[in-house]
């Protein structure tokens, strides 16, 4: 595997694999890796010759007195799963690198940005657009693979390679879970043992929200207070729980395809899942 920190290095790599004929499949990441992201990268080895992954905890989508400066960071044992995952090259640029002194443009995708966790995060995903749009423009892949564990995410990178006209395949992989179901993400390392099984509530209460359509119960309202109740009662500070439509607008009564989200704090960790369901 190599291991590449600057853009001219990368370029030189992937000049010699596109002479070769050669495709690249890319994961983007901000490390501290797990079996989610080690998922993604087996799902991109199906999908061109070479797999390319980044890993750059980016500043701009973290807003001030966010977990920025403590975000986890284990580079040389990500480096060491990815290279015995067989991925090609790990690119690892630092700030100055992807923002160099007196960078000042920025890619914006509004009105889906602006909802559910851009609505508690404002900026985070102009910060998450920017630098998908960056590292796109650097590595120019075929294919770019990201997780649905962050819905919202997913559809902002679809929204903005549609308008962008950016030539590249946004394929979104379904989330990789814990035995009890907790949504594998680098943020569950500041929970305790404790709160980690606490923490299986999350997706119980997706999965009780996904019956209650399947019964037939469209008063979605009712489902979301309900869902919001007992996540406080067990022990969440929930930032939203929400069922919407697969573009995440608002669905009517007649809808039958949707996708329920939710965002919840416990301790130190804000945490967020979600689940698709089609009745
Ligand atoms: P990060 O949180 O490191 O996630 C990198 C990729 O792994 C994302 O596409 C995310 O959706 C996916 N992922 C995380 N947990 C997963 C799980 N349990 N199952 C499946 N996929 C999972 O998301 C980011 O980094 C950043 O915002 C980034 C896109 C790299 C831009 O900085």
């Amino acid at each position: 595997m190599k291991h590449i920190e600057s853009v001219a290095d990368l370029r030189e790599s992937l000049r010699i694999w596109r002479m070769r004929g050669e495709s690249i499949a890319f994961v983007p990441t901000m490390g501290n890796l797990h079996a989610g992201h080690l998922h993604l990268v087996e799902e991109a080895k199906k999908q061109a010759e070479r797999v390319v992954v980044s890993i750059f905890v980016n500043p701009t989508q973290f807003s001030a007195g966010e977990d920025f400066g403590s975000y986890p960071r284990t580079p040389e044992k990500d480096a060491a799963q990815l290279r015995e995952s067989g991925v090609d090259l790990l690119f690892m640029p630092d700030t100055e690198t992807m923002y160099p002194r007196g960078s000042s443009t920025f890619v914006e995708v509004p009105g889906i940005s602006e909802t559910l966790c851009g609505s508690f995060r404002p900026g985070h995903f102009r910060g998450v657009a920017t630098v998908v749009c960056k590292l796109f423009n650097m590595v120019q892949p075929e294919v770019a693979l990201f997780g649905e564990k962050d819905f919202q995410q997913l559809t902002v990178i679809h929204r903005m390679v549609a308008d962008l006209n950016l030539p590249v395949r946004v394929i979104g992989v379904p989330t990789v879970r814990e035995a009890n179901g907790l949504a594998m993400s680098s943020r569950n390392g500041y929970l305790s043992t404790e709160e980690k099984s606490q923490a299986a509530l999350l997706y119980q209460s997706l999965l009780a929200a996904k019956a209650a359509l399947e019964a037939g119960e469209r008063d979605y309202r009712s489902i979301e207070t309900q869902q919001l109740e007992n996540l406080k009662e067990g022990g969440f500070v929930p930032d939203y729980f929400v069922i919407r439509k697969v573009d995440l607008a608002e669905p009517a009564s007649c809808d039958r395809d949707f996708v329920i989200l939710l965002a919840a704090r416990l301790g130190k960790a804000r945490l967020i899942d979600n689940i698709r369901v089609r009745v």
